[in-house]
């Protein structure tokens, strides 16, 4: 196997408190790293490196693990452009706009779906995200939720079942008959293209013990729970979320003491997705409370056409210092760690010896400029699986 020593790091994060100055972050300073195959061979500071057969030199740059982003809706058709202007005139947020995402994606070829898929996937890339969840949820059929996780598939093993998104527009007075459909035909369809199922928890969409329901037919084909909670305000999904057992339940906007109570005595990951409160002008979720009362936490984009329509991690990243009470390596490490602990995943989201080499090199001397320069592409390139 040839191995690839990556020289001039300016400044390794490796989010192994073992290495470097001892924080969460492991940061190393004049470092050097060396891929082998797909997996990180060996970090450290570059005057102890050993030798490599080839080395490429980052010119006084800072790396970071590739970013998990953990909740995306990425396959869709058209964009809700004048639904977002509406709300900067006023309006607020319902779940009622999904509907038009439906309509058009159930229009779209699978082509079509494939290219703007891809194009999204891409766009993800360029921003340094190197693992990508991706949900279902714009099919709300039995034939368009299976096409949506087969083509999701292609590009990711971490696909999300999401037929229980709203209750599909054929079952507006039935959703009992709906819940029958997502637990049964539709979930045996999906199951196959899935890792995850999860459940749009919230006024609108499906209540506790709708979802509750849900969750259970899933984990009884297999899949992992996870869950859309207490977002548009107070309820109960939080704690259904730990009662049972979801890796992450996602938003967290609005929770009692009750809330961060259950999370904390969980394995439960909580989620958060600032590009929905910056895309809905709501009140940011308050992350100190949530990492001082130790809980897991993540970052993600959720990117989708509705509530959250970026996919850039760095802008999560900034958005969560700036509004949320992070500090920006509490932030990164969410980005990245807590990514892949919503995703059970323990070989991606850091840099130790063996983990998968998914890099981003920033175009920065700090990690520290992820949130310090908003808005600015920052991300110098990107290697996954040891591959730039
Ligand atoms: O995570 N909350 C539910 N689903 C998406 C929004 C989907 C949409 O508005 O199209 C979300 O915010
Ligand atoms: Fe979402």
């Amino acid at each position: 196997m040839t191995s690839l020593m990556l020289t001039g790091i300016a400044e390794l994060v490796t989010n192994d408190p073992a290495m470097g100055d001892g924080s969460d972050l492991g940061l190393i300073h004049d470092a050097a790293l060396v891929i082998e195959g797909k997996r990180v061979a060996w970090v450290g500071p570059a005057v102890a490196a050993p030798q490599a057969d080839s080395a490429h030199d980052v010119g006084g740059r800072a790396v970071v693990p590739g970013f998990v982003d953990s909740h995306s809706h990425l396959v869709f058709a058209g964009d809700r452009s004048e639904e977002f202007a509406a709300r900067m005139a006023g309006r607020s947020y319902s779940a009622g706009g999904i509907g038009a995402t439906v309509a058009a994606t159930r229009a779209a070829s699978d082509e079509q779906l494939a290219a703007n898929l891809a194009r999204h996937v891409a766009e993800m890339r360029r921003q340094g995200t190197t693992t990508v969840e991706i949900k279902s949820g714009y099919g709300l059929t039995v034939v368009d939720e299976s096409r949506s996780l087969a083509l999701a598939r292609q590009v990711t093993n971490e696909t999300t079942f999401l037929g229980a998104h709203i209750v599909a527009p054929e079952y507006a007075g039935d959703p009992d008959g709906y819940v029958d459909l997502v637990t049964g035909p539709m979930l045996d369809a999906c199951a196959p293209h899935a890792r995850w199922i999860d459940v749009f928890c919230e006024q609108g969409a499906f209540d506790v013990d709708q979802a509750r329901t849900i969750l259970q037919a899933g984990k009884a084909k297999g899949l992992g729970a996870r869950l859309h909670a207490n977002q548009l305000g107070h309820g109960d999904g939080v704690q259904l979320a730990c009662e049972v057992s979801a890796i992450a339940v996602d938003h967290c906007t609005y929770l009692s003491d009750a809330d961060v109570d259950a999370l904390a005595s969980s394995g439960t990951t909580a989620t958060l997705l600032p590009g929905v409160e910056f895309s809905t002008r709501s009140p940011y979720p308050d992350a100190r409370r949530l990492l001082d009362a130790g809980c897991y936490v993540a970052l993600a984009t959720d990117c989708n056409p509705g509530s959250s329509y970026t996919t850039s991690m760095p802008l999560c990243i900034a958005l969560a210092v700036r509004e949320m009470g992070m500090t920006p390596g509490e932030a990164l490490l969410a980005a990245t760690q807590g990514g892949a602990g919503a995703l059970d995943r323990d070989e991606v989201g850091h840099l130790q010896v063996g983990a998968t080499a998914d890099i981003a090199v920033l175009d920065a001397p700090s990690y520290l400029h992820l949130a310090y320069r908003p808005g600015v592409p920052l991300v110098h390139a990107v290697f996954i699986e040891g591959r730039q």
